[in-house]
């Protein structure tokens, strides 16, 4: 069974005054098997942003079933909700907004422990130093040391931010990794180490990866199979060599043509 099944997505928003409402999802369905990525890739405004929400269910579809394990987590209930979530995490584009500005990196990267109570049979110092460790033990799987414990988010770069988001991502020990545009923030040198940290992460973790990129390079670099997206449709999906090198939509072949250079291995051009 793939650990992330999705069908028939439909998600509407009100149109403008007197227009009908305008499906900014439409029809999309796709697996996602077990340590594998996913890339979803289409210029802006085609719904990938969306498709990720419906995923983890921070926006309700109007039709369509999504399954995390076999769960269908449309019908479940809060308690289950909240299990099946802390299995999936989500990092978005802009490493400056996600952060809260008035907490240090330890309160950050730590608080979705607090949040799912994570050691709470534990009590006083011994909470916090068991809570300690575990913070400690996922900066150093991003690249980040003690020494960011106590700091704000404004005294790190913007590679290091994202390395604090997917910190925080990570703590839980999640199965599924939403990235939404993740680099595309990030100037070119920068966003290459964080692609080439995001592998090695998914390797070591065996994490699975909805990646979603306008970027063709990066999905190629990235992905196993790939959606395209365009207008809240799938104009095509399939292995990443197929989609890359074969590509059957003008849509599609669109894209492959904006981009500058084509890598021709599977190296990213960043
Ligand atoms: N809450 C919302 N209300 C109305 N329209 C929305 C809302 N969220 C997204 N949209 C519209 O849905 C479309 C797809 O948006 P989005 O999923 O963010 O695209 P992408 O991530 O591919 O850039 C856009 O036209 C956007 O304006
Ligand atoms: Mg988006």
């Amino acid at each position: 069974m793939a650990l992330v099944e999705v069908d028939h997505l439909v998600k509407s928003y009100a149109g403008r005054s007197s227009r009908a409402p305008k499906r900014v999802v439409d029809d999309v369905s796709f697996r996602i098997e077990r340590g594998q990525t996913l890339g979803v890739v289409g210029e802006s405004g085609s719904g990938k942003s969306t498709v990720a929400r419906l995923l983890l269910r921070l926006i309700e579809p109007d039709s369509g079933a999504i399954r995390l394990d076999g769960h269908d987590l449309r019908a479940a209930s809060n308690h289950e909700l909240r299990r099946l979530r802390r299995r999936m995490q989500i990092v978005f584009q802009d490493p400056y907004a996600a952060l809260n500005p008035r907490m240090r990196v330890e309160e950050i990267v730590g608080e979705p422990l607090a949040i799912y109570r994570e050691g709470a049979q534990s009590s006083g110092n011994n909470l916090r130093e068991a809570r300690r460790a575990q913070i400690l033990e996922t900066l150093a799987t991003v690249g980040l040391d003690a020494s960011a414990l106590a700091r704000y988010p404004h005294e790190f770069s913007g590679g290091q931010r994202q390395r604090i988001n997917l910190a925080r991502a990570l703590i839980l020990r999640p199965e599924l990794v939403v990235l939404d545009e993740p680099v595309s923030a990030l100037d070119v040198s920068v966003s290459a180490q964080i692609m080439h940290l995001l592998r090695e992460l998914q390797r070591e973790l065996h994490l699975t990866y909805l990646f979603i990129t306008h970027s063709m390079p990066l999905v190629r670099y990235m992905a196993d199979e790939i959606l395209v997206m365009h207008r809240g449709r799938v104009v095509e999906q399939g292995g990443w060599r197929l989609i890359c090198e074969h590509p059957q939509s003008e849509y599609t072949q669109a894209l492959l043509a904006a981009t500058p250079e084509l890598p021709t291995s599977t190296q990213p051009v960043l």
